[in-house]
């Protein structure tokens, strides 16, 4: 084992996962891009505050998963677990005009315990709408994931939706809700049973069987929505219907901070275990610019979780993510020199292009090219040198990614003048 191992809960992500990983990004960077969504990129790290209000301080997050610190000035930071506070904060200082439509693709910092799709960095990708109360926008966002993830190519997905209520009606559902967590607080699981009335609304959130039970009889949010939150989701779920969207509401979906008011959603991957297997989610935050110290300003968004997106691929066998294969490998054992120029040559007409360093042998280079995956080799050597030729062949890819040396295979083998061959190149690859 080496002297240094990434901390527990991270993962290094190398190629080729990492392939998949960035093509994930640009699907998402193509989708929002396309629907007039500006990328933020901003700190990692803010003052604990930001993050302490914006979630809640009652909040798992802030109470058991924040990563604070002091720096040497000794301010109180935080590395960013979460995406939305840190937008709201770069809203309320630089004030855009609205409707302000941001995008970010960040890692995210919490102290959970570790485990298959639960990690303590993980990375998100999400969007975040200011100044709009129209519900068409929550429909937006909720779209825009599904188009995302239907890029992907994830089908086993599903869309559950949830209204929050507002400060109107929210107070007295939870009043309603902390006197009936009273009555069964024995019921409840060992966490919960002296934490209830802090914050009831955790409980309908919490996985644990003896909660789960008590949930199932709990008071509903539905029958509590004042008439301005029951239209603005009926607008919703209309929106939903028009654009074709399936859904299924979910009454106990309250999600794990404090700044949500009306829609909530979350979608699930069914290819994944039940408890990693929110790929995304969100909602509306219309009280949060105003506890970040903003003027009163509607907002609503979502994040999805990278990781957990690859792994919902990989379970669902999708392989559009894979990176595309290299084009060429150059093979020289004339010196070097001659790679390293028709190299630039094909990189530069839009070819990618490796080669191998150091003047290896000719055996070692094709095993390099064989692991390349690359389609073509261009092989340079005392004969091409003194023809001014280059030799093209296909190349066969190694069985189950193993070790072949030199498995070229002779079949399209031709010599090809110098001058020609970056052209014949891109043609035999068209
Ligand atoms: P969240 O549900 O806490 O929401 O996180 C968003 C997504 O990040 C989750 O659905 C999941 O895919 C992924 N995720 C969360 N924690 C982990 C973890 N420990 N390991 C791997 N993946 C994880 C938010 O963070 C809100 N800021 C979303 C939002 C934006 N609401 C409104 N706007």
């Amino acid at each position: 084992m080496s002297a240094f191992q990434a901390p527990t809960g991270t993962r290094d992500v190398l190629a080729p996962e990492s392939a998949r990983f960035a093509a994930v990004i640009a699907h998402f960077a193509d989708t929002v891009g396309r629907a007039n969504y500006g990328l933020v990129v901003s700190p990692m790290f803010e003052d604990e505050a930001v993050f302490r209000r914006g979630a809640g301080e009652q909040t798992d997050l802030v109470t058991k998963e924040m990563y604070v610190f002091s720096d040497r000035g000794g301010r109180t930071l935080a590395l960013r677990p979460e995406g939305t506070a840190s937008i709201v904060r770069a809203f309320v200082q630089h004030h855009p005009l609205v409707p302000f439509k941001a995008w970010y693709c960040t890692p995210a910092f919490r102290y959970e315990r570790p485990q298959a799709g639960r990690y303590r960095q993980h990375h998100q990708l999400g969007v975040e709408v200011l100044g709009v109360a129209d519900a068409d926008v929550d429909v937006e966002v909720i779209a825009l994931y599904a188009r995302f993830l239907a890029k992907v190519g994830l089908e086993r997905v599903e869309l559950k939706v949830n209204s929050m209520g507002d400060r109107e009606c929210m107070p007295a559902y939870k009043a309603t809700l902390a006197a009936y967590l009273g009555d069964h607080a024995r019921e409840l699981c060992d966490e919960h049973a002296t934490s209830h009335a802090n914050n009831p609304l955790r409980v309908l959130d919490c996985k644990k069987p003896e909660c789960r039970a008590v949930a199932a009889g709990a008071p509903r949010l539905s029958e509590s929505l004042c008439e301005p939150c029951a239209s603005h989701f009926a607008r919703v779920l209309e929106g939903l219907d028009a654009l074709g969207l399936a859904w299924v509401r979910d009454e106990l979906l309250v999600r794990g901070f404090d700044y949500y008011t009306r829609t909530t959603f979350e979608f699930a991957s069914h290819a994944l275990e039940s408890a990693q297997n929110a790929i995304g989610g969100g909602g509306r935050y219309d009280g949060l610019v105003e506890l970040l110290g903003g003027p009163a300003t509607p907002g609503v968004g979502f994040g999805a979780g990278i990781e957990r997106i690859l792994l919902a691929a990989e379970a669902e066998g999708i392989s559009r993510l894979d990176g595309a294969a290299l084009d060429v490998f150059v093979v020289d054992i004339t010196g070097g020199g001659a790679a390293r120029d028709l190299t630039d040559e094909l990189r530069r007409a839009g070819i990618s292009a490796d080669r191998a360093f150091d003047r290896r042998s000719l055996k070692s280079q094709f095993k390099q090219a064989d692991r390349s995956g690359a389609r073509l080799a261009c092989i340079i050597g005392p004969d091409e040198e003194a023809t001014n030729t280059v030799t093209v062949r296909g190349l066969r890819r190694p069985a189950g990614g193993e070790d072949v040396a030199a498995t070229s295979s002779d079949e399209g083998q031709e010599r090809i003048d110098r001058d020609r061959v970056v052209a014949a190149i891109a043609g035999r690859l068209a």
